[in-house]
Formats: C-alpha cells, structure tokens, sequence
C-alpha cells in the first residue's frame, strides 16, 4: 500500500481540522495543522510587536520562528512554537482577529510552505488548510475542499470556543468568519481556491463523523491505487 499525501482545504469553521486529525489517526499517518503555523507566527508577531509594515522586522522574527507539533500523552497532536506549547493560546478570538493579515505576508507564507513541504517530503501526512492542494502539495494524491453553511460554521467554532470556556457571540464569530473569507479568498498571494482535481465536500448536514468517514473512504481507495514505474503520480 502506497503512502499519500492528503490535502484537506476549505474556509474556516468546516471541520477541516478534526477531519484530517481523525483521518491521520485512522491510517496511522502524521497531521499538519497549517492553520496553526500561521497563528503561531500571529502569536509572535502580537507578543513582539512586530510591525506589518516593516520588511525588514518580520524576516528577522520569522528567522527566529520555529514551529513543530508532538503528540501529548493522549496521542494528540499539540503545537509549540519555539519548545512552548500553544496548542490553547492560538486559538484564541484576539489571534483569529489578526491571523488573515499575518497570513496575507508573501514572506510568511514562503517560510511556512517551505517547512510544510519539509513535513511531508516522506508523503503519509494529512494536512489541512487553505493553499494545501493548490499551491503546498500540488501533486497531492487526494485533495478534498470543504465548505458549509456560514451559521453552521459560526455554531461549530462557538461550540469549540466554549469548550476552552471563552463565550463569543455567534454573530461576532459569524463576522470574524466572513471577514476572514473574504480576506483569504481574495488576497494576492496563495488564495483560498478549490485545487484543481479536488472533491468538494459540503458538511452544511452531515455530522463530524459522516465527514470523517467519506474522507477515510476516499483515502483508502487512493490508497491502494498501483502506480506504474516512472509515471507521473
Ligand atoms: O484553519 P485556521 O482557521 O486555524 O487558520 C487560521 C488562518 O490562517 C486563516 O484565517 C487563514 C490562514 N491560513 C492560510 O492562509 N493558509 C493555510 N494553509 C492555513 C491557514
């Protein structure tokens, strides 16, 4: 059985992350959580006031960013940036509030996809995120887009947020998702866009489990393809 790369893409709030960490977990393969790379480097820039006008500032931050993911003694993954867990903090509204700009930087984005192409040069990953099919891992042997809903994704970020005892309106949540699409739908450098050859996936009604299912489903057939020497993947 050969081992694939699995892009997960789609906008915020679709059960792109518990997919591919379920996914990752059913075939025994390493989850990227990419989304969270760019809060980490989020997170440092607010803590060191990094200026986002300042070219100069951010390569020197970026130079002393260094992101990796372990798992905890209940197998799931966490991510620490420079050897501290901040698995809780980036998740936080004040870093989704500042994420998509941080984001939007052409020189952030390179050192990430660097590293994320460094995570899965062995392929057996699954990695979620925006650019993952389109721009990552191109060459993906199965790409997924996810999309829902958008009061089905504020109800389903609020319902995680609770569970780390932070109450944010649905309608304030429903706000910062629609910004955030617009932002990362529509900026210059890696744009969120359905990767070509992708399935689309729509979650609007189906439960966290259905989804998870389909993608192992579609996983395993990709699996077990033979590929004959020398072709193109
Ligand atoms: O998946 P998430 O909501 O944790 O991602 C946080 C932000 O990071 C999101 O608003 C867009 C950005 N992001 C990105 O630009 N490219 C990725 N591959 C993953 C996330």
């Amino acid at each position: 059985m050969r081992k694939i790369i699995i892009a997960i893409d789609g906008y915020s709030g679709c059960g792109k992350s518990t997919t591919a960490k379920e996914v990752a977990r059913a075939l025994g393969y390493r989850y990227i959580d990419s989304g969270a790379m760019y809060r980490c480097v989020t997170h440092y820039f607010l803590e060191h006031h990094v200026s986002l006008t300042n070219p100069k500032e951010i390569d020197r931050a970026l130079r002393d960013i260094h992101i990796s993911f372990r798992l905890n003694a209940h197998g799931q993954s966490e991510t620490y940036l420079n050897g501290q867990c901040l698995e809780d903090e980036i998740r936080e509204m004040r870093i989704s509030e500042s994420v998509s700009q941080v984001s939007a930087l052409p020189s952030v984005r390179h050192a990430m996809v660097e590293q994320q192409r460094h995570m899965g040069k062995h392929r057996g990953i699954a990695m979620d995120g925006r650019d993952i099919g389109s721009v990552v891992f191109p060459d993906a042997e199965l790409k997924v887009f996810l999309t829902a809903d958008i009061m089905v994704r504020a109800f389903r970020r609020q319902q995680e947020l609770l569970l780390r005892d932070e109450l944010v309106p649905l309608d304030a949540i429903a706000d910062n998702l629609r910004k955030r699409d617009l932002m990362d739908s529509t900026r210059k450098e890696s744009p969120l866009i359905k990767p070509v050859g992708a399935i689309e996936l729509d979650t609007t009604h189906i439960t966290i489990d259905e989804e998870v299912d389909e993608v192992i489903r579609l996983a395993v057939q990709h699996m077990f393809v033979k590929v004959k020497p020398g072709a193109k993947r």
